[in-house]
């Protein structure tokens, strides 16, 4: 079973296209949403509530997890790996993959929490896949609670997101890494506000696939033949937000049964 995490309702769109990808897994996923945000908390903190995390989805069946949080994979990922012997898949070395792939100009913005941004994270992953790529980053953290708000169609968040894309405008980048799972919420006020030519980066797709590559490499984890997906995703929250239901809804294009994880913090 898929194992996967964040600190509240981005990581659904990891979900979502691990869905598409692998329609038959099965997915135990946890949002942090008593604990939510993580980006701005300290390294040490977000280490914590990362590894009670991936414990809760352990005691689930998790035999393989998903760190779908740009913050908890910059911050974490090392942690997580060297206590677990069990496949560990992170955003980050993707999104940065993808990006390199992409753009032709080799000139990368990323927007994230202030966490990741001040990891460096992207930088270098980017530096190490192309050292002559010039990178921009832009923390951007009052999207991360508009999001958890389902404001994504409201004139304030457009106002709040030009704000922050504003020092990328003139960089001339051609490639722009949504560098949290919330952001791919906001793609289409993201995309009007940077332009037609400048392609967005999300890297839940390219992580699903990662996670799609790895099962069919080692050829288990998928359900036996005759039972779908569906009924198979299990959705948990650290606190029961009013909004959630109805964003994990919209993202996940389904109806779903929302879960409280009773974990020990
Ligand atoms: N969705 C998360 C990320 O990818 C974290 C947002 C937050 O909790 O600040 O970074």
């Amino acid at each position: 079973m898929i194992g996967v995490f964040d600190s509240g309702i981005g990581g659904l769109t990891v979900v979502r296209c691990i869905m598409d990808q692998l329609p038959d897994e099965a997915i135990v996923y946890l949002g942090d949403t008593a604990r939510t945000p993580y980006g701005n908390k300290s390294p040490d903190t977000i280490v914590k509530y990362s590894l009670n995390n991936v414990r809760f989805l352990l005691e689930q069946g998790a035999d393989l997890i998903v760190i779908a949080c740009n913050t908890a994979s910059s911050h974490a990922y090392d942690a997580i790996s060297s206590r677990y012997a069990l496949p560990v898949f992170e955003v980050i070395g993707p999104g940065a993959q993808l990006a390199v792939a992409q753009s032709r100009k080799k000139r990368i913005g990323v927007i994230g929490t202030r966490a990741t941004i001040a990891s460096g994270a992207y930088a270098r992953h980017i530096k190490a896949l192309c050292p002559r790529a010039s990178v921009f980053a832009v923390p951007s953290p009052l999207l991360v609670p508009l999001v958890e708000e389902g404001w994504q169609g409201k004139p304030e968040t457009a106002m709040i997101v030009r704000k922050y894309l504003r020092p990328l405008k003139n960089r001339q980048i051609d490639a722009l890494i949504l560098g949290c799972t919330h952001y791919p919420v906001l793609r289409q006020v993201i995309q009007r506000k940077m332009g037609a030519n400048v392609v967005l980066i999300d890297s839940a797709e390219a992580v699903a696939a990662k996670v799609a590559r790895h099962l069919r490499g080692v050829g288990k984890n998928f359900l036996p033949p005759g039972k779908t997906g569906e009924s198979q995703c299990r959705i948990f929250v650290t606190d029961i937000a009013d909004q959630f239901q109805q964003t994990a809804r919209r993202i996940l294009k389904r109806r779903l049964t929302i879960e409280h994880a009773d974990i020990r913090f």
